[in-house]
């Protein structure tokens, strides 16, 4: 194991001269086609990038990326593909590589899908706008760091409620279970709308029931062309992956969401005219993209992914007790009047094991696993041991699932290690770390692409486990669905911590 050695310093350890990109893009069409059977139907997107790995005997190496749609769309699939964590940084180099229009490859679902504005995830720092917009992101972040907590706490309250309620009713069946997916859908989005936009959604009726179904269909739309989705094949092909899925239908969607931000989300609106010079049209076009795309999106995916995890009823390492001892500790020294508050961020950084194990979630399955960048100029890209010629124009595209288990840096790394990132030696392992686009131990600024809430994203998640365990002694989790749902028994020792103003 190579924890505190950085990438770029293990690279240049030994730096042999540039040698040729292996893999080849194949013959044209046919070559890409391939690929891109492999990538959706043959093998998963791991083994994809596994097989060709092993075949070039590379980390750093020639392929093609879906969707490969007919020439006449103009899209471009071949990358140079990018699986080892030494290599992979060079795709936070501002100086290397160009961001424009390339967040989930060389595929851009348009500006049809933002009302007309190039929202800033699609900018690239040397775009004057993109400095605006992400100190605009950022600063609503800021703004919203005094309701953050609460509204969290109060949509998680809401969903585990309803979930309850749900198991209970089924509790005469031969395995009960309750689905958790539209609860904590609903719970996010209705938390962000509050935090971010400073608007409750409950004024809108329809905004509240279905806004999160509305941001499902516009992110699916938008992304649908580079996702196997498992329906059966070839219909998936022909009818999801050979064309640009089309905006327009669900602009009535994507308008009614504009008018509740416009209605309700004046004063962000303002500010964003206010204090980053921001017109109206595009401050909400990014708002909204921010709370669906960004938030919304991202954590309807990793926070499935956590809750899975802990929740597996074998629990082989008995990672349950453990965090449940770390938050009950937590929830008596709030009591005992020894912290601040539970649940709120500051508690969040003060339960080690609960955040080590959010940290070896994004590890293990990144909630984004593709990062893209264009080449800016010719550069010498290093990985362990070997450097690559890489030239002006070539699009480079990390795979974290593989830069992330680099066995390189990480030790056991396909095993998930809920303790890995504790003490010294774990808080090292952080700048290998990459989730948000950016090492763990970077921060995100306006002269970056690193997620902008790349803190609140990770205490967000820690705040989650804590509420699980604030209810429950215990629970279990299949899939997306809780089998059992044990709820705390009163402790003669620990009174309710007052949760309420807790930021
Ligand atoms: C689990 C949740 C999230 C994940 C996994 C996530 C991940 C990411 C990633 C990977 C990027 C970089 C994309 C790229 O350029 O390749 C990014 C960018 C960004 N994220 Fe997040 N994000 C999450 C939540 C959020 C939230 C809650 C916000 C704001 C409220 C946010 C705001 C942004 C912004 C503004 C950018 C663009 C940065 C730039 O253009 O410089 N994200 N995020």
């Amino acid at each position: 194991m190579l924890p505190t050695l950085s990438p770029a310093a293990s690279a240049s350890a030994a730096t042999p001269p540039p040698r040729p990109i292996p893999g080849s893009y194949g013959p044209p069409v046919i070559g890409a086609l391939r690929d891109r059977l492999d990538y959706f139907w043959f093998q998963s997107q791991d083994e994809f990038f596994r097989r060709r790995a092993a075949a070039n005997r590379s980390t750093v190496f020639r392929t093609n990326i879906p969707p490969t749609f007919p020439f006449f769309v103009g899209i471009d699939p071949r990358v140079v593909a990018v699986v080892d964590a030494a290599a992979f940084t060079a795709l936070f180099d501002n100086t290397l590589v160009d961001k424009r229009d390339i967040l989930i490859g060389p595929y851009n679902p348009g500006a049809g899908f933002t009302g007309g504005t190039r929202v800033g995830v699609y900018l690239d720092t040397e775009e004057p706008e993109h400095e605006r917009v992400k100190k605009f992101a950022m600063a609503i972040l800021h703004r919203s760091a005094t309701t953050w907590a609460s509204a969290f706490r109060a949509g998680v309250d809401a969903m585990l409620d309803s979930i309850e309620a749900d198991l209970a009713a089924k509790a005469s069946d031969e395995k009960p279970s309750a689905n958790y997916i539209v609860p904590l859908q609903q719970c996010i989005f209705r938390f962000l709308c509050k935090a971010l936009v400073g608007a409750d959604p409950s004024v809108d009726w329809v905004v509240d029931k279905f806004g999160f179904t509305i941001l499902d269909v516009w992110l699916a739309l938008q992304i649908l062309p580079t996702q196997k989705i498992g329906i059966i094949q070839p219909l998936e092909e022909l009818l999801i992956h050979s064309f640009p899925l089309p905006s327009f239908l669900i602009w009535p969607g994507y308008y009614r969401l504009y008018r509740f931000v416009e209605e309700h989300g004046a004063a962000a609106v303002a500010y964003a005219a206010e204090e980053h010079g921001i017109g109206k049209k595009d401050a909400i076009n990014n708002l909204l993209f921010v709370l669906g795309f960004n938030a919304f999106g991202g954590f309807s995916v990793f926070l499935p992914f956590l809750v899975a995890k802990i929740g597996e009823a074998a629990d082989p390492t008995g990672l349950r007790p453990r965090l449940r001892e770390e938050v009950r500790a937590a929830m008596l020294k709030a009591a005992t009047g020894g912290g601040d508050t539970v649940f709120g961020f500051k508690a969040a950084r003060e339960m080690p094991l609960v955040r080590s194990t959010v940290y070896e979630m994004l590890r293990m399955q990144p909630p984004v696993p593709l990062q893209f960048g264009r080449a800016r100029k010719d550069f010498v890209l290093r990985s362990h041991g070997a450097a690559f010629q890489v030239a002006k124009g070539e699009v480079l595209c990390g795979y974290q699932p593989l830069a992330m288990r680099d066995p390189e840096v990480f030790d056991r790394p396909e095993e998930f290690v809920p303790e890995r990132f504790l003490g010294d030696e774990g808080q090292a392992l952080l700048q290998h770390l990459f989730w948000s686009n950016g090492p763990e131990t970077s921060q995100p600024a306006a002269g970056n692409k690193q997620c902008a809430a790349k803190e609140v994203v990770v205490d967000t998640a820690c705040m989650l486990v804590a509420e699980l365990f604030r209810r429950y002694d215990d629970f279990q989790v299949e899939g997306t669905s809780f089998t059992k749902l044990v709820k705390r028994q009163p402790s003669p020792t620990m009174s309710e911590p007052a949760a309420a103003g807790a930021q």
